[in-house]
């Protein structure tokens, strides 16, 4: 039954880590694998949506057609890439684990240690989905994750009127076999009304349960 429903809705998916640049040789990196954000690719697709996927540093990647994929790096690349696409997308569902922080400057050499210490100055990155959530056009429906290690729904809440979000996926690390680096996940979903909890499942079926909430009707893109 869900195999055509997402004929003719082209969908934006970020997910992975990002890399922030320390010099040649080094970054500041994430524990995301990017497995959620390419199950939800996966599964999409294969409910007959067009698929674009950002995706940040992993050696995972998606199987399957329908899906094109951007490998980025960086929170920057990221966010350039994201915004390029947005316009063209009828949903997006924000899955990457986006360094908050980058550092003021990459280094162009590899930093030499010396008898001290070292204290790096970080800089803040752009919140790609506050910026998408800005610039979203009405049909458009945006769906962004929290995680969070206290306060969940409370927090979950505030991010999606913060960033401008339809929908938002709440996963907490504390639960035994959920989030980072896992194949199962368990999920709440939130939005303006109401929270709907699910049990523990593989990231595939978690997928398909937040693909279910887009909104039957496709409008067309602007
Ligand atoms: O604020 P926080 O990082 O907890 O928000 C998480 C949500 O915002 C996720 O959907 C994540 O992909 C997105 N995000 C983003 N750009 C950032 C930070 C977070 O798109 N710089």
């Amino acid at each position: 039954a869900r195999q055509h429903d997402l004929d003719g809705r082209r969908i934006l998916i970020t997910a992975g880590p990002t890399h922030e640049d320390l010099d040649p040789v080094r970054y500041l990196g994430n524990r995301s694998t990017g497995k959620m954000g390419i199950a939800l690719a996966e599964a999409a697709a294969a409910r007959g949506a067009s698929v674009d996927l950002i995706l940040g540093p992993t050696p995972l990647s998606p199987q399957g057609t329908g899906i094109n994929v951007t490998h980025v790096r960086t929170a920057l690349e990221m966010h350039r890439e994201a915004l390029q696409r947005w316009p063209q997308a009828t949903d997006g569902i924000l899955c990457a684990a986006v360094a908050d922080y980058r550092p003021e400057t990459v280094a162009p050499e590899k930093i030499k240690k010396t008898g001290d210490g070292l204290t790096l100055k970080l800089v803040r990155n752009p919140d790609i989905a506050a910026e998408l959530g800005q610039q979203k056009q009405p049909g458009q429906f945006l769906v962004g994750f929290a995680l969070e290690t206290e306060n969940g729904v409370e927090n979950a809440r505030g991010k999606l009127e913060r960033k401008g979000l339809d929908l938002i996926v709440l996963n907490s690390p504390r639960v035994a076999g959920a989030a980072f680096g896992h194949d199962t996940n368990q999920i709440q979903l939130i939005d303006g009304n109401k929270v709907t909890s699910f049990e523990l499942k593989p990231k595939r079926e978690v997928a398909d349960d937040i693909l279910d909430r887009l909104p039957a009707h496709p409008t067309p893109s602007p």
